[in-house]
């Protein structure tokens, strides 16, 4: 699914990470994804992540989900807002929303939060540390973007919200079903229902903090390194002064504390993993019985639809003879049928398998057992 008008090379250049973008409706028959009701559903679940912002006067109030049953007919006439985080991993035609930005490598990309709004609902005047790219769903949105924020622009005192003191608008546009506003990390944007059945979906991307990175990198490194690898100078001389750590020394405990931090391989096969971790547990696709190499081999003569889980992560690294699959926190080293098996895995939502794939069988197999795929018509089980 490609979105017409729409030049992705020129938007690279021209907008990723450095301007917003109004794109009115590119698609080809835009179609809300969503049903409001469906949207409700799921923030009742126990284990999806959801939020709802009522507002009074000038203020705005945060409550946590899962939220009873009738939560939603009792809240009265002040402009409300519903937020569900990662909606594509339980709604199949949410998760086809990405297909148009996979020009964006798959481990950039966070989820899709839906939001549903009242009236005059909103989350209120904010930047986010990600870009993101807001698709109208169903009703209007008023969008205003402002000016570039960072750690130190002031907020308001409602530190859960992170709202700001201050907006200069510097664009202002109502936004119909099927269009879509991009705005880069920490760009203010104010979003305000336009009359009633508001929905919007949020493309999120992340980009790690290097705090984060390397503070995970680190303790990955730190957990296998034994008590006795330490520091030692069987070549000391005598101290020309014993208050002095000489220079010798440091150039020993710097190397000592940088070498696992610099072999680039061990980071690329950490990340890999790393970022593939699914960011929720819940959709656990697991076989109640693993199924066999045999099961799997007359699965690919039969010509079957393997789904991917849409909350798992698919990424690969390139090497010298083939690749190296990253699947919701694993590794699978691939070789020639494997390898272009693997490919086609991180590009495509299934895959149909075919006799050819014989070599790439226990692949196939140990993805189905870790959950991160599943034959089509186990589907509804
Ligand atoms: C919304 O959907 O109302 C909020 C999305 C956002 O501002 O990030
Ligand atoms: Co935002």
């Amino acid at each position: 699914m490609q979105l017409s008008d729409f030049d992705i090379d020129l938007f690279l250049r021209d907008y990723w990470q450095k301007k917003p973008l109004l794109i009115r409706n590119p698609w080809n028959d835009w179609r809300n994804p969503l049903e409001p009701d469906e949207l409700a559903g799921l923030a009742c679940e126990e284990g999806v992540e959801t939020r709802l912002i009522v507002q009074s006067g000038g203020s705005w109030a945060l409550e946590h989900g899962p939220f009873p049953e009738d939560r939603f007919g009792n809240l009265g006439a002040a402009p409300w807002t519903l937020l569900v985080q990662a909606v594509d991993h339980y709604a199949p035609d949410v998760a086809a929303l990405l297909d148009p930005f996979r020009f964006i490598p798959n481990w950039r990309i966070d989820d899709v939060m839906v939001s549903y709004a009242s009236d005059g609902g909103g989350v209120g005047p904010h930047f986010d540390q990600y870009d993101v790219f807001l698709i109208q769903g169903l009703g209007k949105r008023r969008w205003r973007v402002g000016q570039r924020c960072d750690d130190s622009t002031p907020l308001r005192p409602h530190a859960d919200l992170r709202l700001l003191a201050d907006f200069e608008a510097t664009g202002d546009w109502v936004l119909e079903q099927g269009d879509i506003l991009y705005v880069p990390p920490g760009f203010a944007h104010d979003g305000v229902a336009v009359g009633e059945d508001c929905m919007t979906y949020s493309i999120g991307f992340r980009a790690p903090s290097r705090h984060d990175l390397m503070v995970e990198w680190t303790e990955h490194l730190v957990a296998d390194m034994a008590d006795d690898d330490r520091y030692a100078d069987p070549d000391l001389t005598r101290a020309v002064h014993s208050g002095e750590i000489a220079p010798a020394a440091i150039d020993r405990l710097h190397a000592m504390a940088i070498e696992k931090l610099l072999d680039r391989d061990a980071f690329a096969r950490w990340f890999g993993q790393h970022s593939s971790m699914p960011k929720y547990a819940e959709a656990d696709w697991r076989p109640e019985e693993p199924v066999t190499v045999a099961e799997m081999q007359a699965l690919a003569e039969e010509g079957a639809v393997l789904l991917r889980n849409p909350a798992s992560r698919f990424a690969f690294l390139r090497e010298a003879d083939g690749v190296l699959l990253f699947a919701d926190g694993n590794a699978f080293p691939c070789r020639s049928v494997a390898a272009a098996l693997a490919e086609r895995i991180c590009a495509q939502d299934h895959i149909v398998l075919d006799p050819s794939l014989s070599d790439a069988i226990e692949l196939l197999a140990a993805l189905v057992n870790q959950g991160s795929l599943m034959a089509d018509d186990e589907e509804e089980d």
